[in-house]
């Protein structure tokens, strides 16, 4: 019997480490790999759920002025289809009111939910367990309403207010902004893991893995939204970015949970401008000797410290990296936007978006819409969130099919980097037909037809949403090359492609008309045996699985509005 602890020992004293393979990467194989579902052994967790230290969803810095940000209902947002154009939305300026709405559409809280007399929020951002590790940040030019000094700010969702921790004076800014477009922002994230550790033990790193792609997902399409452009920032190491952000500050920490670095993009709000893609030196340290305030607040009473989570944060804390090429982006063989599939606003679709708890089982979905949401995933499209990233998709979709019109069920490959085809190919067990599929245009193989409702609700950790949806996928990464020519490190940023995948697909469900669900939880070598993939190799590894189809609302649960505890919200038209 396959015992992942034995292996994961094996793999961090294995002989690679003494011939070149780095210590970093040999610790994030072997977390990996202990953190692996298996039917019957499930990755170490803590077993119950330990109410009494649930951890506070939302964190707080108290002593920190605030900033009320407006709310706008009625925010005149294109239709969700112009998300998918690189050029037509007309730029909003940035202005208190903009600043809201993005925040409110990639961060913010879009219901409350209630049953039983027990309430929960929902956000623009989907979240492993609802949640929610991924804290928000600005960094923000001097704006009316907000502040006459340039500052970072943190972003809470369940107010819809900034707290303003450091003020920047003129000078300050201007080592700052020497780099930066005008009108341009910087965003920031960070993870609590200890939010979602809670709940899911030593698995828990990859989801807030997971949940920093889908957020960085969500303010793609929300800045989209306004007409605004982001672009990663992805040369900055750790280091700087929980400096600029100020999550290195141990006297504003004392005691409570850690926020670990993420990432840092500029949203640029003038569409004739250049996106940056560093910042300017001198920069950082400006910011750190800006004049900070406020304490971070307790989440949970006590907590438990997860070796095994402490151990791949330090193999994976980033370095300061070169500038990556800029992405080859589609200029041809890109399909034309459906103008009259979804004529909803772009805000409306993000708003509505949940993840569907139970699918019906009937519900299928033409050809047209199909190839459509997969088109919306390849990394070389020119359009968000694609154009926001600069690192390579190492991400492909292994596909089950159950009810496409016109697409024989069975087993497909959606190969996003198509120059992997012949490497994955080689890689998978050889009697697959690898059939492409013309008609989508799309490097889309077809590798054996039959009936996988049940293998991959199976894959799944047999959750039947899996089988009974429209598709299902699991995302399968070109592993160990990443962490070979990218650096420990870079396992972060493959689930974070995975999220970024997730979003596009969420949304693209709604507009659809069907919903979706991401699902972290999954039997990671069940897919790999599916493929007949070298299981002690790891040269490619599922890291996420997707179901797409018709939903069955819960008609139990009571859905409140997202403001409706905020006496402003009222007031909004
Ligand atoms: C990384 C990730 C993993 C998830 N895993 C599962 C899962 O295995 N099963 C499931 O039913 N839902 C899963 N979800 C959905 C979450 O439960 C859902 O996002 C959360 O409850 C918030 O609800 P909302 O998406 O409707 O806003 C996952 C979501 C994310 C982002």
């Amino acid at each position: 019997m396959h015992n992942p602890e034995l292996m994961a020992a094996k793999i961090s004293s294995h002989p690679r480490a003494a011939c070149g393979f780095s210590d970093a990467a040999a610790q994030v194989r072997a977390y990996h790999q202990r953190t692996k579902h298996m039917p019957g052994h499930y990755a170490p967790g803590p077993g119950y759920m330990d109410w009494a230290n649930q951890p506070d969803p939302f964190r707080r810095f108290s002593g920190a002025p605030t900033v009320v940000l407006p709310l706008v209902r009625d925010d005149g947002t294109p239709p969700y289809d112009a998300l998918f154009q690189t050029k037509g939305t007309p730029p909003r300026p940035l202005t208190a009111e903009s600043l809201g709405i993005f925040l409110e559409l990639s961060l913010g809280l879009t219901a409350w939910k209630e049953f039983q007399g027990t309430r929960w929020s929902l956000r623009s951002n989907p979240s492993s367990g609802n949640l929610h590790p991924t804290e928000g940040y600005v960094v923000l030019p001097a704006l009316a309403v907000v502040s006459d000094r340039p500052g970072v700010y943190h972003y809470a969702p369940y107010e819809h207010t900034l707290a303003q921790r450091c003020v920047l004076g003129e000078a300050a800014w201007g080592a700052f902004a020497a780099g930066l477009p005008a009108g341009t922002f910087l965003v920031g994230l960070t993870s609590v893991h200890w939010r979602e550790a809670w709940k899911y033990g030593e698995r828990a790193y990859r989801y807030c893995q997971h949940d920093m792609g889908h957020a960085l997902g969500a303010m793609c399409f929300a800045g989209a939204a306004l007409g605004w452009r982001m672009a990663l920032l992805s040369a900055l190491s750790d280091a700087e970015v929980a400096a600029l952000l100020g999550v290195d500050r141990a006297t504003d920490f004392t005691g409570v949970e850690a926020e670990h670095p993420g990432l840092i993009a500029a949203v640029v709000t003038d569409p004739a401008a250049a996106a940056p893609r560093a910042l300017a030196e001198g920069a950082i340290a400006a910011v750190r000797a800006g004049h900070w305030t406020g304490s971070a607040n307790r989440l949970s009473p006590e907590r438990i410290d997860w070796t095994a989570i402490s151990a791949v944060e330090d193999a994976t804390v980033k370095p300061s990296t070169a500038l990556l090429p800029l992405r080859g982006l589609a200029t041809s063989g890109v399909p034309s936007p459906r103008p009259t599939r979804d004529v909803s606003r772009a805000a409306e679709i993000i708003r509505q978006r949940r993840s569907a708890v139970d699918m019906d089982g009937r519900t299928g979905l033409s050809l047209d819409s199909f190839f459509g949401m997969l088109a919306r995933t390849l990394p070389d499209r020119p359009h968000s969130p694609w154009t926001a990233i600069d690192f390579p998709a190492r991400i492909l979709l292994s596909l089950f099919v159950h009810r496409i019109d016109g697409l024989s069920p069975g087993l497909y490959v959606l190969m996003r980097d198509e120059s992997r085809l012949d490497a994955f190919r080689a890689a998978c067990h050889d009697g697959f037909a690898w059939k492409r599929v013309e008609a989508s245009a799309m490097p889309l193989y077809a590798l054996a037809l039959g009936d996988c409702r049940q293998a991959a609700a199976h894959a799944s950790c047999f959750q039947a949403i899996a089988g009974d949806g429209a598709f299902s996928l699991g995302m399968v990464a070109d592993f160990m090359r990443t962490l070979e020519e990218d650096g420990a490190w870079a396992y972060r940023r493959l689930f974070w492609e995975t999220g970024l995948i997730g979003q596009v697909l969420y949304l693209e469900a709604e507009a659809a008309g069907v919903r979706s669900t991401g699902m972290g939880c999954y039997f990671d070598d069940f897919l790999h045996q599916l493929l007949d993939i070298n299981l002690a190799e790891d040269a490619w590894q599922s890291l996420y699985h997707f179901t797409v189809g018709g939903a069955v609302e819960d008609k139990r649960l009571t859905t409140l509005p997202a403001y409706g505890h905020l006496s402003r919200a009222k007031l909004a038209v």
